[in-house]
């Protein structure tokens, strides 16, 4: 169960069927780092992620095949389990490109830290980052494992500005999958894009060379936003509500203009009364491509809690992450949810945009086109 090494054009973890479980980090470079560094830690990261994707340690010496008197490479937790599809994928952000790398004129057009969106509560210190790190596997333990270790390795050169736990995935990314339900009780990702729908992926997903930076032919541009879900409230509202905010009914996850989880929701379809079936402000409506221009994103979210509020409350979400070909895609479809029903019951409190590379090619670091 080891994903196959990010060999293609593009990285893993992001077409690879989701996973079960995420460690998010994102990172800040040190003060007084230079290029060379920069460019050192990705060698080094990559060297790491390759292997323990494999599911192998982060060194050959690993956990116990080192020196007694000095501390292990690895950290030994993950001795013993398979590689549990882990994928490690890895960001550029914008602040990478300020003043201080010399990297300013390799930034791409729209990699910008995302505007502020109506309902917008960020968290600075849940927000941005040079870099990131998004970690799935199927065992927590896992996926903790590598970012455990990942930013050991970044010692004196980068260090953690922030980071998340997810647990259970959100949507799904290919037709074998089930759909999985969010933690308002609804499916989610059923019309997301399907690794094997290629057009879909072109069109949406991999910045193609004609958009360039060339160091990011192939690549994508991620986004994450945690997203609190104010569950007490929405474990309130009558079914019937629930269902007209999302678009689609509890049960099957079909649209509410009839039909199964897969039929295409008919915006047009009105009721006896002549009111439509699908609500003008429904999540569902406000998302769909009809609305914004065609444009369609890869989800790639998980659930989360973090214990509980001050008032007792479960501090619990969506740890939204999606995958896109360029940031004004994005932009455009939230501002769409401006006026989402559903914003009633959410809160974005965290923010983060990257500029996903293409995988590295045989023998050479990720972001090998951009730093050299
Ligand atoms: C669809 C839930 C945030 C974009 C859906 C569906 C649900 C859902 C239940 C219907 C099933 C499906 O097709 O997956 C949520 C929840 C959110 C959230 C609970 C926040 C906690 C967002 C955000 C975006 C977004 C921030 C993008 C800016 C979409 C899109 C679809 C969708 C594009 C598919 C629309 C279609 O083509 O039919 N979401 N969503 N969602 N959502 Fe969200």
């Amino acid at each position: 169960d080891a994903v196959a090494p990010a060999s293609g054009i593009h990285q893993a973890g992001i077409t690879t069927p989701v996973q079960e479980h995420l460690h998010f980090a994102a990172y800040d470079m040190m003060a007084r780092t230079t290029r060379e560094d920069v460019a050192s830690l990705l060698a080094d990261w990559t060297y790491a992620a390759t292997r323990m994707m494999q599911g192998l340690e982060v060194s050959a010496t690993g956990a116990v095949g080192g020196s007694p008197e000095a501390p292990p490479d690895d950290t030994g937790e993950a001795l013993g389990l398979p590689a549990s599809n882990l994928t490690i994928t890895f960001g550029f952000g914008p602040s990478l490109f300020d003043d201080r790398f010399g990297l300013a004129d390799q930034r791409p057009a729209g990699l910008e830290r995302l505007p502020a969106f109506l309902g917008d509560d960020l968290d600075p210190e849940r927000s941005d980052g040079d870099l990131c790190i998004q970690a799935c596997a199927d065992d927590p333990q896992v996926a903790v494992h590598a970012i455990r270790n990942l930013s050991r390795i970044a010692f004196g050169r980068a260090s953690i500005r922030w980071s998340q736990l997810g647990f259970g995935r959100t949507s799904k990314t290919t037709s074998d999958q089930s759909t999985p339900r969010n933690l308002f009780g609804f499916k989610d990702g059923t019309a997301n894009i399907l690794a094997n729908d290629a057009a879909a992926l072109e069109e949406n997903v991999w910045v193609p060379a004609s958009e360039g930076p060339a160091w990011l032919t192939g690549g994508s541009y991620l986004v994450a936003r945690r997203i609190a879900m104010l569950i007490e409230t929405w474990d309130r509202t009558r079914l019937a509500e629930q269902d007209r905010v999302v678009g689609r009914d509890k049960a099957q996850g079909a649209p509410l203009s009839g039909g199964d989880e897969f039929t295409a929701p008919d915006f047009a379809a009105t009721d006896a009364a002549g009111k439509s079936r699908i609500d003008a402000r429904s999540h569902v409506r406000l998302a769909h491509p009809d609305m914004n221009d065609g444009i369609r994103i890869l989800r790639r979210g998980f659930n989360f809690v973090d214990g509980t509020t001050d008032l007792g409350r479960l501090n619990a979400g969506l740890f939204f992450l999606s995958f896109q070909r360029s940031p004004d895609r994005f932009i455009r479809l939230q501002r769409s949810l401006a006026t989402d029903a559903m914003g009633e019951y959410l809160k974005h409190v965290g923010s983060g945009l990257w500029a996903v590379p293409p995988a590295p090619v045989a023998g050479q670091s990720i972001g090998a086109g951009l730093l050299g």
